[in-house]
């Protein structure tokens, strides 16, 4: 595998390639990550990965300067995963001088994760977009645990006419549950041991609404309840229909195969995020 970290050098390498599958990521890099990088190759005779920690989408009380740098293991993991080229810019190659111009997310971006961490789409979007221009992709591959990302990332290159098809690639979890994160890594063996509970509140939202309840609220509210009852703060528990997140019509015409169900929650120190399919594979990536 070939590391760059400039423009230049980079713009050398892919102009070689006839179709390069992208993935880009934070480093930190885990079995998920692995897995988007092995997906890509089936895309593209080059997979391209990027490491690029991006102050633009941590709020002021983020963890920016406390998330993990590991370089060194996530080369390693990438070689095995058989990425050809990995872009690991500095901060001073993407952000030269002040980037003042952002993308502005549509108003989805404000709603689940924009309305807990205002500014987070506004900097994906921009650093995806620049990512985007500086390797030249034909295909790049996101994960469904970043669904709303997914689909707004999905939604830009769609309505800035970029020339790139988006892949959706499932979820990694672990056997109990808990679904792949590089902030799993901040959990307390207790929490640790408490986390799957997430995925199974979904789940079970999910299963219910599959055998027919359509009290959305309800389910949601019982939701948050559980998780508060173990000792989370949940930010949202939501039930959204798969085609652009928007709240779905308990009696009209949204077929419950359709709909995702949603949550981000905080145990201890540490805010996890997850969603599930109420039918696996059958709502809209
Ligand atoms: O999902 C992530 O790791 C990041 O949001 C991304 C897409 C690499 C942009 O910084």
């Amino acid at each position: 595998m070939k590391i760059v970290s400039t423009a230049a050098e980079l713009a050398a390498q892919t102009s070689r390639w006839s179709r390069v599958a992208f993935v880009p990521t934070m480093g930190n890099l885990h079995e998920g990550h692995l897995s988007l990088m092995r997906q890509a190759r089936a895309h593209g005779d080059c997979v391209v990965a990027s490491i690029f920690v991006n102050r633009l989408q941590f709020g002021p009380n983020e963890d920016f300067d406390r998330y993990p740098r590991t370089m060194e293991s996530d080369c390693t993991g990438l070689e095995r995963a058989g990425v050809d080229l990995l872009f690991a810019p500095t901060e001073q190659e993407m952000y030269p001088v002040p980037q003042l111009y952002r993308v502005q997310p549509p108003p989805l971006g404000s709603e689940l994760e924009g309305t807990f961490r205002p500014g987070f789409f506004d900097g994906v979007c921009t650093v995806v977009l620049k990512l985007f221009n500086l390797v030249q992709p034909q295909v790049a591959v996101f994960g469904k645990k970043d669904r709303q990302q997914l689909k707004i990332v999905r939604g830009m290159v769609q309505q800035f006419n970029l020339p790139i098809e988006i892949v959706a690639a499932e979820t990694v979890r672990a056997d109990d549950g808990l679904a792949l994160s590089s902030r799993n890594g901040y959990l307390t063996p207790e929490e640790r041991a408490e986390a799957p509970r997430l995925h199974r509140v979904l789940r079970g939202i999910a299963d219910a609404i599959a055998s027919g309840r359509r009290d959305y609220a309800n389910l949601e509210s019982d939701g948050r309840a559980e998780l508060a009852r173990h000792g989370w703060k949940p930010d949202y528990v939501v039930v959204r229909h798969g085609l652009g997140l928007r709240i779905p019509h308990p009696e009209a015409f949204d077929h419950p195969n359709l709909l995702i169900v949603l949550g981000a929650a905080k145990l201890g120190a540490t805010r996890l995020i997850d969603n599930v399919d109420v039918v696996p594979g059958h709502a809209r990536d």
